[in-house]
């Protein structure tokens, strides 16, 4: 598929992956339209890229909903919907240990959102025989992210949704892309949006878009942003009790002497 000609609706679009996204969409030729629920940031986005923004809290069915039918107004159909909306959400201390509303928010954010936007977009998307939907998950959604086990349960959920969208839709017209990147230099990881990185395994979002918008165009339904991702998950397939046995000692490696977690500099352990 070309972007010259679509509009793709960004959740997340003020910061980050969401936000580089929406550069290089535009670079391409396609129309894009962002959505966050942080309003500053939001703003100072759709002004630098002259396109539509909307406040809207993803995890709030009838707020997104709205939105949706609000854009379609206002703006025409939509071709693509990037699910790009993420938290962190660190275990205060054992695996279990982050709070039923820290667990709720991280399900909402990775899975219900996008839920919300299939149930919403697909109707209409079916009877015109086209539309692409997109998640933005993460390698956690096929390994795990360390220090994080509701981001990392939410992920592989969110990548699930996918394969349930792609094998149900697939073959009605519904492009389906899951996005599986590993370390990305965003305001998530404690980076400034425009962060070039010149470190091994550390993305800025600017080449992780250009990536991601490549897999895109090919319509590839697994898109990686860090192509030794395959390499873990076909390991963790073929020898779990060894990969375990990895991550343990990674995760001996992760947390400094406080016990705190450096978030940001995971990819120089990986
Ligand atoms: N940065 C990485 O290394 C990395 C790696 C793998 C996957 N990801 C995933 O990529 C996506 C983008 O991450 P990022 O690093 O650009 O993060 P980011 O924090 O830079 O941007 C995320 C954006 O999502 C918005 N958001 C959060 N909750 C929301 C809600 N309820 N409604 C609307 N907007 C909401 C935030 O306001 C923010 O602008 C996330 O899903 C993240 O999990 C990131």
């Amino acid at each position: 598929m070309e972007f010259k000609g679509t509009r793709t609706v960004i959740t997340g679009g003020a910061n980050g992956i969401g936000r580089a996204l929406a550069f290089e969409i535009t670079r391409r030729g396609g129309k894009v339209v962002l959505l966050d629920l942080n309003p500053q940031a939001l703003k100072a986005a759709g002004e630098q890229l002259s396109c539509p923004w909307y406040v809207c809290d993803v995890t709030e069915e009838a707020h997104l909903t709205s939105c949706v039918l609000e854009i379609q107004q206002e703006h025409g159909p939509i071709d693509m919907w990037i699910s790009g909306a993420g938290v962190l959400s660190p275990d205060p201390t054992h695996a279990a240990s982050a709070n039923n509303d820290m667990w709720t928010r991280a399900w909402d954010v990775h899975v219900m959102a996008h839920v919300y936007a299939a149930r919403c977009l697909l109707p209409t998307m079916l009877d015109r025989g086209r539309g692409y939907l997109v998640n933005i998950a993460s390698a956690a959604g096929l390994l795990c992210q360390i220090g994080d086990a509701a981001y990392s349960a939410t992920k592989h959920a969110a990548v699930s949704f996918a394969q349930s969208l792609a094998i149900s839709h697939g073959d009605q017209g519904i492009s389906v892309s899951v996005v599986c990147p590993q370390y990305v230099s965003t305001p998530l990881l404690g980076y400034d949006n425009d962060h070039v990185s010149d470190e091994t395994g550390l993305l800025s979002s600017k080449d992780a878009a250009i990536l991601i918008c490549d897999g895109l165009e090919q319509q590839d339904f697994l898109i990686l942003t860090h192509p030794e991702v395959a390499d873990y998950t076909q390991f963790k397939a073929q020898n779990p009790e060894k990969w375990i046995k990895g991550m343990q000692r990674l995760r001996d490696k992760q947390y400094d002497e406080d016990g705190i977690l450096k978030i940001g500099q995971l990819h120089r352990l990986v």
